[in-house]
């Protein structure tokens, strides 16, 4: 595998879980995979669980990760082509990706969305700019419109936890104070379609996600309605879509609570905001699986990076 910057890089979903919990069981089993090799990690944006399982993942393989705040750290980079570089930004991305990829074996990028501007965010400009100029492997750590190491970690999360061959598992937006981008969601549906599992998604009107993502899976502005006979309930602000970026309503309605949810498994990626987002009845039961997904998030790094190592 050269890249991995999207879930339809991954040929077997069903494969990629199998081998991702037999490194799970054993993750010191390639540690000579990464000996000399150095991981860089690029960070445009916040992190605390991606930051520091993408750093584990390359230590349990063996490699050598180094790490940036490219935003504050480093040069302001430039990616419009043909720019006259007279403001803020000092480094053009021919440069800077041709630069890093002297020192590292496989560059990880985290570059969110700007939520200001639909075309330029759906372009991937950064992320795809780096696949254009470095000369090593890219790995997403969360770009513009997707979030496909936790996509990853998150079906691995549900083949852990079901009791049954086909989960019922649903999407739930929630409400939240902020404008957050549409990745983690896009990436979930686009996980789930991969998956042998009953799939819907429920949030308010107007807060459809894309319809390239969304596809045929079914969407319910009624969410008790989704929320019938659920064995996983997958939970997730973003902003709108089709009004990009914009926060339509903040809806306490929307959140989640245990009595909405019964017996149903609760996830969520992480950070998850308190009693805005889900009450802490539901953080706070067995029926909570964030901490165990968070500690998935190793496992898939390492399952991304010894494909990619391999085919060095
Ligand atoms: N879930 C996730 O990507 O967490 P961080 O933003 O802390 O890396």
């Amino acid at each position: 595998m050269k890249n991995y910057t999207s879930i339809n890089d991954i040929d077997n979903i069903n494969s990629w879980i199998e081998e991702a919990k037999k490194i799970k069981a054993n993750p010191l089993a390639n540690k000579g995979l990464g000996k000399d090799k150095t991981l860089g990690l690029l960070f445009f944006n916040s992190s605390l669980r991606t930051r520091l399982s993408t750093q584990k993942a390359a230590l349990n393989l063996g490699m050598n990760p180094i790490v940036m705040n490219v935003s504050g750290d480093a040069w302001g980079i430039e990616f419009g082509d043909g720019t006259v570089m007279n403001g803020n930004t000092a480094e053009h991305i021919k440069e800077a990706a041709a630069v890093v990829s002297q020192y590292c074996d496989i560059i990880a990028v985290r570059a969110f969305p700007s939520l200001t501007d639909k075309e330029k965010d759906e372009s991937e400009h950064v992320l795809k700019s780096f696949v254009k100029f470095a000369s090593v492997p890219i790995v997403s750590m969360e770009s513009a419109t997707g979030h496909p190491l936790q996509g990853l970690t998150d079906a691995i999360t549900i083949s852990e936890n079901t009791t049954k061959k086909k989960p019922r598992v649903v999407l739930s937006w929630a409400p939240h104070i902020k404008t957050l981008p549409h990745a983690v969601g896009n990436s979930f549906v686009e996980a789930m379609q991969k998956m042998d599992v009953d799939f819907v998604i429920t949030n308010p009107e107007g807060y459809n996600l894309s319809p390239e993502i969304t596809k045929n899976t079914p969407i319910f502005h009624n969410q008790s309605a989704a929320f019938r006979n659920a064995d996983f309930v997958y939970t997730k602000n973003w902003s709108s879509y089709d009004d990009y970026g914009k926060i339509l309503k903040v809806d306490k309605d929307w959140m989640i609570t245990k009595d909405k949810i019964g017996d149903a498994k609760f996830m969520h990626c992480l950070p998850v905001r308190r009693n805005v987002v889900v009450e802490d009845a539901v953080l706070n039961s067995d029926s909570s699986l964030v901490i165990e997904q968070a500690n998935n998030r190793t496992f898939a790094a390492q399952l991304v990076l010894k494909k990619i190592l391999e085919s060095l």
